[in-house]
């Protein structure tokens, strides 16, 4: 990306102006509503309280789920509320209509949000409630900008979404980007444009399909790409070796061969395997039986990536190692994060599993960027950018 984001730190926000600010606050609810993981919210507090602390009123709305255009209990923001209530405008206020689905150009919403003092904070209605969110519709994205006099993208998470809130809004507003959303996009340009050499990816996660681009785009961008996961097996099978029942695609083998040729591509040397995922009887092997299937990595793998990931000056890591929900499978994992966390390298950590990974294990602070994106990461890593970015820059 060479043109520089209109960042949130550029404008100068006075007492009593409204700033919407678009967040990700897709996080998991358990069945009586709490919250299960906060990352995505705690992510977005800088951004608020900098427009708090200048006197500003934030206009707070976001996407939980899929839920199609219509109202679903499950998937109300009402916890979002609570949770910036608690943690942000303890002393001031933050307000909720669980009954809102007009967003308010006129109406309840918008007689709340009138009578909202400095500092004050307005969280709205899952905005997926509405089907001309996800439709991009410039009529909805006008009603919403009605609310406030700027807008703010701090939702990297749902960027690559071409959706109201996120792209036809910064047609009717002025438009920046929040810090969270600005620190993503710095991190992955310091590995994809800025990064030192030598750089190292690592990948994994169960299937070529989903990361077919991104492994492409790094390749020509990376010195390695260590592959681990369930994607590993094809690349193994596309080298002759036998894999047993493990999982594979076919239809990538020719591909993967054809990356192997690049001379960059290193997978695992030895694996943890059982007759099924549910047992608790494993190996570890250097040839898989036919009766048998890998989900973990074994220990000289581990020993060579290791050593890989210590000699990069950047790394960038998505994806977990093996089936690492399951302790019998979960060394793998365990060990790279601790590997990653502890290089000296720049790094950077994208994707749900390998995030939750690292936080499961209190690695956060020994990781120089750690994403709240999941598909958002993979996209811009392909792309160079998102949508969401783009519209910010028009
Ligand atoms: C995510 O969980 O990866 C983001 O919030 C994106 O959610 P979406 O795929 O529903 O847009």
């Amino acid at each position: 990306m060479s043109k520089r984001l209109p960042l949130l730190s550029d404008l100068i926000i006075e007492k009593g102006d409204k700033v919407f600010v678009r967040i990700d606050c897709n996080v998991p609810l358990s069945d009586s509503g709490e919250i299960e993981d906060d990352f995505r919210l705690t992510s977005v507090l800088q951004t608020l309280k900098y427009i708090k602390d200048a006197g500003g009123i934030a206009i707070i709305a976001g996407a939980i789920g899929r839920p199609k255009g219509k109202f679903n209990e499950g998937l109300v923001t009402q916890a979002i509320a609570g949770y910036f209530r608690k943690n942000l405008y303890s002393d001031t206020g933050c307000m909720y209509l669980y009954e809102n689905e007009d967003f308010g150009s006129q109406g309840d919403v918008q007689e709340e949000i009138g009578e909202l003092e400095p500092g004050e904070a307005f969280v709205l209605q899952n905005l997926r409630f509405r089907e001309e969110e996800e439709s991009n519709d410039n009529n909805f994205a006008k009603q919403l900008a009605s609310l406030a006099d700027y807008y703010v993208n701090d939702a990297f998470g749902q960027s690559h979404r071409n959706q109201a809130s996120i792209c036809a809004i910064t047609k009717y507003l002025p438009s920046y980007a929040g810090f969270c959303l600005a620190r993503e996009v710095e991190a992955l340009e310091n590995v994809l444009e800025n990064g030192k050499d030598p750089v190292v990816a690592i990948i994994g996660g169960a299937k070529v399909s989903d990361k077919m681009k991104v492994i492409e785009k790094l390749l020509d961008r990376c010195d390695k790409v260590i592959i681990g996961g369930g994607m590993g097996y094809t690349f193994m099978k596309s080298q002759g070796a036998e894999i047993g029942n493990s999982l594979c695609e076919d239809e990538y083998l020719d591909v993967a061969k054809e990356w192997f040729a690049t001379g960059k591509i290193v997978i695992p040397s030895d694996w943890v395997v059982a007759d099924d995922i549910n047992s608790t009887d494993t190996q570890i092997v250097d040839t898989i039986l036919p009766s048998q299937s890998g989900f973990d990595i074994g220990p000289k793998s581990i020993k060579t990536f290791g050593e890989i990931i210590n000699s990069a000056n950047t790394i960038l890591w998505n994806g977990p190692m093996g089936v690492f929900e399951k302790e019998q499978f979960a060394t793998g994992t365990i060990e790279i994060a601790n590997i990653v966390a502890n290089a000296s390298a720049y790094t950077v950590v994208g994707g749900g599993d390998s995030v939750s990974a690292i936080r499961q294990y209190n690695l956060e602070n020994k990781i120089d960027h750690v994403s709240t994106g999941g598909g958002a990461t993979l996209e811009y890593i392909e792309q160079g950018t998102l949508v969401g970015v783009d519209a910010l820059l028009d």
